[in-house]
């Protein structure tokens, strides 16, 4: 009872806790120009929103375009979630980035947002198949002093990714772990020239860092002493969260817990009525 009591409440835990790192913000952005309430437009934003979440039950990457008058009013989205999670995490870290861009981009003709296991983006202009390395957030660790040949092996091994094309890379060399990510709509030779790009900005920019992050428009690279996802440049900001959801998942846990234990002694106390009854 009380062994499985226990077990409730780490499984609990973990899955909260998984959760809230695939969900974590990372960054976001809109477009200036804002649409009327009640247009067209808004229509065909809320359509390719809901089928991105529709989408992300059982896919990593899809995307979709509501053709309209006239091409600024066609909007197109997509949707990809990081190649190492499960779909309900994708689905989930989706269904969040869509309702964050909501508040963060009301009523605006474009927006882009990435979670830590997803990235989501409609817009007016066309994106969809076009590759873009513009940079839009980049991260550097503490300095190490000198460059590390482990970190650059990790590098090494996210640009060549063993000769075999992957929109999703991962490895880990010593200490230091490696990620690289492309979206879905980029051919293996715009995802691999995106990838190329990142590690040389890492390199360049973020010279003897512990860890770094280079997120382009279409794809990213980051890399880490001692795990990508363990360490978190949002530390304070998640720390709490991630606290609150502990809590959460224990109390959840000690309060399935009694309530099992009031069923099990409901249940025995029938049982002894029965045998009292009987003699
Ligand atoms: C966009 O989606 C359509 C329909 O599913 C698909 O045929 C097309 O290949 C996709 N385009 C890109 C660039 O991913």
């Amino acid at each position: 009872m009380v062994l499985s009591l226990l077990f409730l409440v780490t499984i609990l835990t973990m899955t909260t806790s998984g959760i809230s790192d695939t969900n974590s913000f990372i960054f976001g952005g809109c477009s200036r120009l804002k649409f009327s309430p009640g247009s067209n437009y808004e229509t065909s934003v809320n359509s390719i929103l809901s089928s991105l979440v529709n989408s992300a039950t059982f896919t990593t990457y899809n995307n979709f375009t509501v053709p309209g008058a006239t091409a600024s009013e066609t909007v197109s989205g997509l949707f990809q979630c990081r190649g190492d999670i499960t779909n309900d995490q994708c689905s989930t870290c989706v269904e969040r980035a869509v309702s964050q861009l909501g508040t963060l981009c009301f009523e605006t003709y474009g927006g882009a947002l990435q979670l830590e296991g997803c990235f989501v983006k409609y817009d007016n202009v066309k994106f969809v198949g076009v590759e873009d390395k513009t940079e839009v957030v980049k991260k550097c660790g503490p300095l190490i002093g000198l460059t590390s040949d482990a970190r650059d092996n990790v590098l090494a091994y996210l640009e060549s990714s063993d000769g075999v094309y992957k929109t999703f890379r991962t490895t880990s060399y010593g200490d230091f772990q490696g990620v690289a990510q492309c979206t879905g709509d980029l051919s293996s030779s715009e995802c691999q020239d995106c990838v190329s790009d990142a590690i040389q900005r890492l390199k360049s920019e973020c010279g003897g860092s512990t860890w770094g992050d280079m997120y382009l428009a279409k794809c990213y690279v980051r890399y880490s002493e001692g795990g990508v996802h363990s360490r978190g440049h949002n530390d304070d900001e998640n720390h709490n969260d991630d606290e609150i959801e502990k809590t959460l998942a224990i109390l959840i846990g000690l309060i399935a817990g009694v309530a099992l234990i009031i069923v099990f002694l409901s249940f025995l106390s029938k049982v002894c009525e029965k045998q009292r009854g009987g003699k």
